[in-house]
């Protein structure tokens, strides 16, 4: 694996340098000449070069690479400009001050790229469902894996996952805090600062006005997800606005819930005649209890959507639901047994898709 290049050949600012690595957890190359620099200039995730090299690194032709950056030693120095541009790096850090940025630079780094946490949407055939429900739970499922979890809530009109798993006064980051954003997050700092619970990272919405949420953030917290994430559970409204649709287009798989009912597998047939342009696999979950006895072949029949499994009502959920209790926590339950088959089946294709 590649690994950051330091490249400097003053040992204090190689001792300073170290330590951020060190805190970051993460391994480093160090090259104290041009020529080492050289061999691990193009395929370095990040190049921090010190001020004492940046002129020969310059003059050396290193070839343009995005991620460098330029450790300045004299905030008064105005040529450190120059020979930052010189070098082609983006910006110019000066210690102490850029400690955490560094620190934060050198994480965001090691963050492979080729790391692809499973997307997974759930959405509703009809309004109640039970397409939340069916995400906290299987958000649950995830960490009962060990899997490091995120649970979207992508429905601004919704009750809020936060209040099914309890989370609305635990501090850290809401959407409000993250509408405006674009881009690459940085991941890991980003989900660290999610209120945490039951190792599930939460992403959800604070008691304010419900805004619709912009495709451009949801593609940079889904991307992040995906990055420091094994499994990324995302709770839809079946409305299917711009971000609604992101998340289908990036979602390895979605849900749809369908209670097993008359009226309810209609309302399905539009959601799903949409859902189904935009998410390349959609599966239906019918869920029961089934007032009219109407069968899940029936269901699935009417939709002509694969089946991913017929999930039995839940006892008491109602209860739960209003204690606090958030569903599916144990897999001895009908969701959580329900979502750690789903789960496996969904683990399972994404390993033959990585093997094609
Ligand atoms: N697995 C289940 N077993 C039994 N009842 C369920 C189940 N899932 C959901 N329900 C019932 O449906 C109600 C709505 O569930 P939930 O909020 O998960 O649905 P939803 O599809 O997210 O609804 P919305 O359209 O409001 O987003 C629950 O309060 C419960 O009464
Ligand atoms: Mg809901």
């Amino acid at each position: 694996m590649t690994r950051p290049l330091l490249v400097t050949n003053d040992p204090v600012v190689l001792d300073g340098l170290l330590r951020l690595a060190a805190t970051a957890g993460v391994e480093v190359e160090v090259a104290a000449d041009v020529g080492s620099a050289r061999r691990s200039w193009a395929g370095a995730p990040l190049v921090v070069v010190g001020s004492d090299l940046l002129d020969r690194c310059a003059a050396s032709r290193l070839g343009r690479r995005g991620n460098v950056v330029a450790l300045g030693d004299d905030l008064d120095d105005a040529t450190i400009w120059r020979k930052a541009v010189d070098v082609g790096a983006e910006r110019v850090v000066f210690l102490p001050d850029a400690e955490p940025w560094l620190v934060q630079a050198f994480a965001d780094a090691m963050e492979t790229t080729d790391h692809a946490g499973l997307v997974v949407a759930t959405l509703g055939g009809r309004g109640g469902a039970g397409a939340t429900t069916l995400s906290v739970a299987l958000a649950h499922a995830g960490t009962r894996r060990e899997l490091r979890t995120l649970l979207v809530d992508g429905d601004p009109l919704g009750g809020g996952v936060d209040l099914v798993l309890g989370v609305e006064d635990l501090p850290g980051l809401r959407w409000p805090d993250l509408i405006a954003t674009r881009g690459r997050l940085p991941a890991a700092a980003v989900i660290e600062a999610l209120p945490h619970v039951d190792g599930i990272a939460v992403l959800s919405w604070d008691r304010g006005d419900a805004t619709p949420l912009p495709a451009e953030a949801v593609e940079a917290v889904i991307e992040a997800g995906r990055r420091a994430c094994d499994l990324v559970v995302v709770d839809l409204a079946r409305t299917l606005d711009e971000g609604a649709r992101e998340v289908l287009a990036a979602a390895a798989c979605a849900l749809l819930v369908v209670p097993a009912e008359v009226r309810a597998t209609a309302a399905a047939a539009r959601v799903a005649s949409r859902a189904g342009l935009l998410c390349r696999d959609l599966r239906l979950v019918v869920r029961g209890p089934s007032p009219g006895n109407v069968a899940a072949d029936d269901v699935q029949l009417a939709l002509g959507l694969p089946l991913a499994g017929t999930l039995k009502a839940e006892p008491h959920l109602d209860v739960h639901l209003e204690e606090g209790r958030p569903p599916g926590r144990r897999s001895r339950s009908p969701l959580g047994s329900f979502c750690d088959r789903v789960l496996s089946d969904l683990l399972a294709d994404q390993q033959v898709r990585r093997a094609a």
